[in-house]
C-alpha cells in the first residue's frame, strides 16, 4: 500500500517568477554587477513604493543588519554609548551596538504589540544614551510617537527589516524614525536573498552611509574614512525592482490570508495598534501560562504537532538578555523584562506566504484549533 505524505505548509515562501529571473539575467549579460544603474533604480522606486516624500532618500545595502550597523555609525555610536534596543528581536540590533562598542540597553516590550514600551524606555534614558533602536517586530509598526516624546532629541532608528509595506496613520514604516531599515532576506516581504537599505529624510546621515558602504569614499577613488564594503549587487538590486513593483499585490495576498487565520483563531495574536496597517511579515501569537510545566515545553510541543500535522509552525524571537553575547550588559534583572520573557516563551508563528491557497488556509485553522484548543479564547500574555 502507498502512503501518501501531506505536504507541509510552509512558514514562508518568496514570491518569484520568470520576472526576477529575466531581471538577474539582464544584469549577467550587462556584464556591469556592483555599483551600477540597478542599486540607484532600486533605491529611487522603493521610496516611490512607499510613498516617501521628495526630502527622503534610501542606500542599498548587503543586508539588514549592516544597514542597522551603518546607521549607527553614521550617528556616531562608539564606546562609552548606550543604545537602548528593544528584548523581543533578531539579534541585529544587540549585534550592530555590540559591534560599535556601546552597551545595548536592553529594553522591555509591550505585551499587546511585542513592540518598545516608551514607558520602559524612559526608565532606561540616562546622559549616556546615544540612540534608541525600535523595531517595527513582525511588521507592526512601533509606537516610535510614545518613544519620540519621552526621549525628547535621542536619536531613533527605526528597524524596520521586518515592516515594508506595513504604515501607521498614512505613512511608511522605515520613515518613522532619524534614520530607517529595511531588510530583504528570504523569510521577508520583499526579498532579494540578502540585502538591505537605509533610510533618512537628514541629507548628512545620507551621505555618510554613502560612504561609508563603499569603503569610506566619497567618490571614486577619494577615501574619507575607514569602511566596510557593505554595497548591494546590480543583481540582487533588479531583483529587488521586481520585487518593489509586485509589493501591493504581494500584501493584498498577505493580508487576506493573515486576517482570514486570525479571525478563524481566538488566539492572543500580536495586537495591530490602532492606525496601522500591517504587512503579515509573520503571524504570531502567544500561549496562555499552563496549567502545569513550563511555558516553554509547551509551546515547544505545540510546534511539534502542528509539524506532525503538516503546519510548519515556529517559534516566534528571541529575548536579547537570554542570550550569552548580551547577558551582561541587561541591564536590567530578569523580573524586569517579563513581557519579552512571556512573549518568546510561549509565542508561536504560523505559516503565511503569498502561495497559500484556500485550502492551505483551512487546513492551518482546523489544524491549530484541534491542535491548541487549550489556547482558544485567551486574549493576552499572563504573567
Ligand atoms: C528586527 C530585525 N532586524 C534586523 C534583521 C537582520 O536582517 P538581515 O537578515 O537582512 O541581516 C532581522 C532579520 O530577521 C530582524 O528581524
Amino acid at each position: 500500500m502507498r502512503e501518501t505524505m501531506t505536504e507541509m505548509i510552509r512558514l514562508a515562501r518568496p514570491h518569484f517568477d520568470e520576472q526576477e529571473e529575466a531581471a538577474a539575467a539582464r544584469v549577467l549579460r550587462s556584464g556591469m554587477l556592483v555599483q551600477g544603474p540597478e542599486v540607484a533604480a532600486f533605491e529611487r522606486e522603493t521610496l516611490a513604493v512607499i510613498g516617501a516624500g521628495s526630502e527622503a532618500h534610501a542606500v542599498a545595502v548587503s543586508n539588514g543588519t549592516s544597514a542597522l550597523e551603518l546607521a549607527l555609525a553614521a550617528l556616531d555610536v562608539g564606546p562609552g554609548d548606550e543604545v537602548i534596543v528593544p528584548s523581543v528581536t533578531w539579534p541585529s540590533p544587540g549585534n550592530a551596538v555590540l559591534l560599535r562598542g556601546a552597551v545595548p540597553v536592553v529594553c522591555d516590550v509591550l505585551p499587546t504589540t511585542f513592540n518598545l514600551d516608551p514607558k520602559a524606555v524612559a526608565r532606561l534614558l540616562t546622559p549616556k544614551t546615544r540612540a534608541i533602536i525600535a523595531v517595527d517586530q513582525f511588521g507592526v509598526p512601533a509606537d516610535i510617537a510614545g518613544i519620540r516624546r519621552v526621549a525628547g532629541d535621542v536619536p531613533i532608528v527605526e528597524d524596520a527589516a521586518c515592516a515594508i509595506g506595513s504604515t501607521i496613520d498614512g505613512a511608511s514604516c522605515g520613515l518613522q524614525g532619524d534614520l530607517g531599515t529595511f531588510s530583504f532576506h528570504p523569510r521577508k516581504v520583499v526579498t532579494t536573498g540578502e540585502g538591505g537599505m537605509v533610510l533618512s529624510s537628514r541629507p548628512e546621515l545620507v551621505a555618510r552611509v554613502r560612504t561609508l558602504r563603499n569603503h569610506g569614499q566619497v567618490e571614486v577613488g577619494v577615501f574619507r574614512e575607514a569602511g566596510p564594503n557593505e554595497r548591494m549587487s546590480e543583481m540582487q538590486a533588479a531583483i529587488g525592482r521586481v520585487q518593489m513593483s509586485k509589493l501591493a499585490e504581494i500584501l493584498r495576498v498577505r493580508r487576506a490570508v493573515g486576517d482570514e487565520i486570525r479571525a478563524g483563531l481566538a488566539l492572543a495574536w500580536q495586537k495591530i495598534p490602532e492606525g496601522a496597517t500591517v504587512n503579515y511579515q509573520t503571524l504570531g501569537f502567544v500561549l496562555p501560562k499552563p496549567a502545569s510545566g513550563t511555558r516553554r515545553a509547551a509551546r515547544d510541543a505545540l510546534v511539534k504537532v502542528l509539524r506532525e500535522d503538516g503546519v510548519e509552525a515556529n517559534i516566534l524571537s528571541y529575548a536579547l538578555h537570554r542570550l550569552p553575547p548580551f547577558a551582561a550588559h541587561a541591564v536590567n534583572t530578569a523580573r524586569e523584562l517579563p513581557y519579552a520573557d512571556a512573549i518568546v516563551e510561549s509565542g508561536v508563528a504560523l505559516p503565511i506566504h503569498t502561495r497559500m491557497s484556500s485550502s492551505d488556509v483551512a487546513k492551518v485553522i482546523d489544524v491549530v484549533r484541534r491542535r491548541a484548543e487549550f489556547a482558544l479564547g485567551s486574549t493576552d500574555v499572563t504573567l
